[in-house]
Parts: structure tokens; sequence; C-alpha cells
């Protein structure tokens, strides 16, 4: 069972661009693939991946409910299968308040006396095992925003390892740097013990610079197979026609260019190498 939260310290550095590239080469390898959107922005996974969901209406049954406990249908009824061989559990607006609702469902459960059964921080490990979704998927993939809060630590609490873009400039290796104060601070908070599958430097502009990124990941301790390199038409091509970049390549490109399928091969090699670290 392969489960893990795509993390970056800031936002818009690839966390769900990555994340679409790896679900759809996880699938590819003839695994059985849950994606989780965490986001409550716009440009999340739910919307790259064109999933028409009614994240709008809060009527509507949603992954938030289920977190706080009022439900309104089974958990399975939220996953939708999407067309790249993986399903996904959308994003709905209710995300945006999760603090406040978490915070109102703690104290439902305290005035019940039903206090100490109630962990805010893991609600999503909590309601997936009870789903038995662990049963039904290889792997398991969580989206969340890049700020710290309830949607990271239920997404980290639920997955214990995590895949991080990192920005190849002095301040995304810097977040290198302080990363292994984050995994400490997230063991204390979730009292867990959490894993680095891989570092991506992610968005490399020159090949020259892709040794230096690397090797100075990996001095820290930390795995990191491949970097990304700088390929904006390849990816603003997938968030226009909103699909993961190996369809993309597919369906929009009339000819393969070489640097583009370097890139997906990388991001196959990338998927790889995760699924043989949780393996071990
Ligand atoms: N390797 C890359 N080269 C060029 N552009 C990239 C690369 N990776 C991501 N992007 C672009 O960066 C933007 C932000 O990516 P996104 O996945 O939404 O970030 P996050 O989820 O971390 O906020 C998107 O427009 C995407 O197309
Ligand atoms: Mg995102």
């Amino acid at each position: 069972m392969l489960t893990y939260t795509t993390y970056s310290e800031a936002g818009g550095v690839g966390k769900s661009t990555i994340g679409a590239a790896l679900l759809e080469a996880h699938a590819s390898h003839g695994l059985d693939v849950l994606a989780i959107d965490m986001d409550q922005q716009n440009g999340s996974l739910t919307y790259l991946l064109d999933v028409d969901a009614p994240r709008g209406d809060s009527q509507a049954d949603n992954i938030v409910r289920h977190l706080i406990d009022r439900p309104k249908g089974p958990f399975q009824d939220l996953i939708h299968e999407t067309e790249y061989g993986f399903d996904l559990i959308p994003s709905h607006n209710m995300l945006e308040n999760l603090e406040d609702l978490l915070n109102r469902a703690q104290r439902m459960a305290d005035d019940l006396g039903e206090g100490d059964e109630f962990d805010p921080y893991d609600r999503l490990r909590r309601v997936l095992l009870e789903s038995g979704i662990p049963e039904e998927y290889d792997v398991i993939v969580v989206d969340p925003p890049a700020t710290a809060g309830p949607h990271l630590y239920n997404a980290v609490s639920a997955t214990r390892s995590l895949v991080i873009p990192v920005e190849p400039t002095g301040k995304g290796m810097q977040s290198v740097l302080g990363l292994e104060e984050l995994v400490d601070g997230l063991e204390d908070r979730l009292e867990a013990e959490i894993g680095v599958l891989s570092a991506v430097p992610n968005g490399v502009g020159r090949t020259s610079d892709q040794e230096r990124y690397l090797s100075e990941i990996r001095d820290r301790g930390y795995p990191a197979p491949v970097a990304i390199r700088e390929r904006s038409s390849l990816f603003e091509g997938c968030w226009d026609q909103q699909c993961p970049p190996r369809r993309y390549v597919e369906a929009y490109r009339d000819r393969q260019r070489e640097h583009e399928m370097a890139t997906l091969e990388k991001i196959d090699r990338l998927a790889t190498e995760i699924e043989e670290v949780s393996d071990r």
C-alpha cells in the first residue's frame, strides 16, 4: 500500500501538476489509484482533471461532511472515476471552512462526552479506514493546500509520507534545508512517523542545473531520483485542456516532441521509484 501527500511549502510549485502526472503513471502501472483533493482553491486537481462535481452545492454530500461526521451518504459515493485510469474524490467549497467546522464538530463531540474519540487532525485517516478504502486501492494520493492547517495535517496523518516538489531556486532549496524541522514538527503534532518518499526539483531551467539540485537534496539525506525540467508548453497545455500530461501528449500533439517524451519518461521513473520505496 502506497499513500502519500503532495507537499510544498509555497503554492504554485507544481504540487497538483506533478501529482496528476504521478497519478496517471501509477495507474499505467496497473495499480488501483485514488486521488483525494483537499484543496479548496479553484485551480486544484479537480479542475485539472476536469471532474464535474458540485463544489458549490452545500447540500451535496462531500468530503468535509464526512470529516465532521455529518455525512449525507456512503463515503464510496464521493468517488468519481476519471478518464485516466484512476479515481478522484473531488474538492468542495466547504473545505474553505474546514477549521471552523472541525472545531464545531469537536465541541459537539465534547458535549456528548465523546471528545476523546474525535481527533480533528486524524479524521481523514479514520474515515478512510471506516469505509474500507485502503482495501480497495494500491495507491492513495492526497493533494492539500500548501498552507499549514487542518487540511495538511489530515492529509499527512492519513498518508504518513510526503512527495515534495521543490522550486529550483535559492528559496526552494532553503525549504529543503527546513524539511527536517518540518517533518519533526508534523511527527510531534500528529504523533506519527512521517517519511519523505521523494523531493522533486520542478521547473529546472538548464540541464546542467539538474544534478546540482539533486545532489544538494541527496546530501540532506532525502531521496531525489529525478528533476523535472521547465516545460511550460506541456504543462500549460495540461491546464488548458484539463488533463494529465501523458494524455495531453497523446491527444493534443500531432507529433511527438523528444523533450516532452523525456519528461514523461522521468515522471514514470519517479512513480516507479516511489512505488519501490514504499515496497521496502
Ligand atoms: N516543470 C514545469 N515547467 C513549467 N511550468 C510548470 C512546471 N510544473 C508546473 N508548472 C506550472 O506551474 C503552475 C502551478 O502549478 P500547480 O501544480 O498548480 O502548483 P501548486 O499545486 O503547487 O499550487 C501551473 O501553471 C503549471 O502549469
Ligand atoms: Mg495545487
